[in-house]
């Protein structure tokens, strides 16, 4: 039988959280089992905001070593570099040619990012949604397993391939968005009411992924908390449902069953277990970072026999779209 076909991706920049391993890669890791895998690396997507050419570089190694230690098998999914595929810059372009203006203002995150730079953010900013319909659109792919905050861009994905079809004939497949019920949303720790976030300044909020034990114990103990002192998942307890969100997750334990376990207990004895998961967690992940990262002959291989496989794929459905729109 035929696996579905699946595609996310990850850009370079700042340092991978856990929100972004609960929201995105852990999905990723449970999907390849029975799925036909793209997992890209999306460099063009970080440069759409000004980036240190020398860090780039670097932060695009380290992602690809993160996939991979953080259970990405390279022998059942295609990982590559979206710089190092032209196809996807070239279907980019065609869709922007079909995209409207207005629809691209309303992208609820390029609102944001643009917000704070008055009038003098790129147009890559602007467009960077029709390029991340591309990298899905070029794979044919079935679904996306992405965090809710890439939920718009997806449904931008859809309406441009039914647009397109509608215009040129049926040639990309409609796909759909996939996300966690619970943890598509993983809330800072300074901050319960914002997301996670790579940008973030304040790296209190965070938990990297490369963090070392030292500093997330730390992390954990001066998260915030709400008033009162149980332990529950509820809407008026904003904090304390995130952080047993990030339970669940690294535990594989229920939140019915943590609120049980910590039923009479305060926050200190909750926050203990909660670090102790955590560190148990991503542990092993930094250890075979360690590992893969040093071993620079193997990543190179990795990247290229994925790029190899990618091409294969969007080569195809970009000369069906040229051939479609009447070019060369
Ligand atoms: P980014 O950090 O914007 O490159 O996002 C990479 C992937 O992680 C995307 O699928 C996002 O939706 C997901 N993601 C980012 N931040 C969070 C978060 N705080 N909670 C859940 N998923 C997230
Ligand atoms: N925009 C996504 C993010 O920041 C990254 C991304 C680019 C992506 N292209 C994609 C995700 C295609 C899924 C599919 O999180």
């Amino acid at each position: 039988m035929l696996q579905k076909r699946v595609f996310s991706g990850i850009q370079p920049s700042g340092n991978l959280h856990i929100g972004n391993y609960i929201g995105a890669i852990k999905q990723w890791v449970a999907i390849q089992q029975d799925h036909d895998c793209f997992f890209c690396i999306v460099d063009l997507h970080a440069i759409t905001v000004p980036q240190d050419p020398k860090i780039l570089s670097e932060k695009i190694k380290e992602l690809t070593a993160l996939y991979i230690a953080c259970g990405i098998d390279p022998k059942k999914s295609v990982i590559f570099v979206q710089s190092d595929n032209l196809d996807h810059p070239a279907l980019a372009w065609i869709l922007d040619c079909i995209s409207s203006m207005g629809q691209l203002s309303r992208m609820t995150q390029y609102k944001t990012k643009s917000g704070k730079t008055k009038g003098q953010s790129s147009v890559g900013l602007f467009n960077y949604p029709v390029l991340m319909a591309a990298d899905i659109l070029l794979y044919q792919t079935d679904e996306v397993p992405v965090g809710e905050d890439q939920k718009q861009h997806v449904e931008l994905a859809r309406d441009l391939a039914e647009k397109f079809n509608s215009r040129f004939g049926e040639i990309f497949k409609v796909p759909e968005v996939k996300m966690f019920k619970i943890g598509a949303r993983i809330m800072s720790l300074r901050d319960p009411s914002s997301k996670m976030s790579k940008s973030d300044k304040d790296a209190g909020g965070t938990i990297d992924l490369l963090d070392s034990a030292k500093d997330i114990v730390k992390k954990i103990k001066s998260a915030t908390t709400d008033s009162g002192k149980e332990i529950l998942f509820r809407p008026d307890k904003e904090a304390i449902s995130n952080l047993l969100t990030i339970y669940s997750h690294f535990s594989g334990t229920e939140i019915k069953k943590l609120e049980q376990k910590y039923q009479g207990k305060d926050y200190k004895k909750f926050k203990e277990g909660l670090a102790d998961v955590v560190t148990e967690g991503l542990e092993p992940i930094r250890k075979e970072y360690r590992r893969i990262r040093s071993d620079e002959t193997y990543l190179s291989k990795v990247l290229k026999d994925g790029l190899r496989k990618a091409e294969e794929i969007s080569g195809k459905t970009l000369e069906e779209v040229y051939k479609a729109v009447g070019l060369g």
